[in-house]
């Protein structure tokens, strides 16, 4: 997990993340954030990765740019409950580029997940966030997020 970032006044005074709807064009750099999260691909790969997921109608992929430069991706996807009726919302990736940290574009990109699931029948949105990332524990209290289990993992196959 990186350090926490450093605000300064220059960030602060640099453009605002603007978040879209990532595109096919968008696989490279997110093939690059994909990386640095800990998970190896290139652009190739993540341009079927991500045609696949754009095909299924429960996903969302939203890409953040500063000043132009794509610095940050979000997916998302929509699930049912069992225990009560509805639907929830699940964070299913979150990435900001280390040189860009700081600067408004994770929040960003959290909030227009957070807006596409209320505006599809989300009432809950959750997300699972690997114990040896502590930062990212305190970045998603300060948006409001809360402990609220335990997640267990096995390999299948
Ligand atoms: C977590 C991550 C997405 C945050 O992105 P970011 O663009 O730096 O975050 P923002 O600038 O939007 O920060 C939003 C708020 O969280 C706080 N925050 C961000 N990173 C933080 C950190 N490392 N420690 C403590 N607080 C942090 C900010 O101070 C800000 O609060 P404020 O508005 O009250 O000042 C980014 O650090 C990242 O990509 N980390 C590596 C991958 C990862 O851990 N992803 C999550 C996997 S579940």
């Amino acid at each position: 997990m990186p350090r926490r970032p450093q605000r300064t006044g220059t960030a602060r005074a640099s453009a605002r993340a603007k978040v879209r709807t990532a595109t096919l064009s968008d696989a490279k750099p997110i093939a690059g954030l994909v990386t640095a999260l800990g998970y190896p691909t290139n652009a190739t790969d993540m341009k079927a990765r991500l045609a696949s997921i754009f095909a299924d109608p429960t996903y969302a992929t939203f890409v953040a740019e500063l000043d132009g430069e794509v610095v940050g991706m979000a997916g998302a996807c929509l699930a049912r409950f069992y225990e009560k009726p509805g639907r929830y919302a699940r964070l299913v990736a979150l990435v900001v580029s280390e040189a860009s940290l700081g600067r408004g574009a994770g929040a960003a990109l959290v909030g227009a997940v957070e807006k596409w699931g209320a505006n599809n029948d989300a009432g809950e949105i959750f997300l699972n966030s690997g114990v040896q990332r502590e930062a990212a524990r305190e970045f998603y209290e300060r948006l409001g997020y809360r402990v609220s289990g335990v997640r267990f993992t096995k390999e299948l196959g």
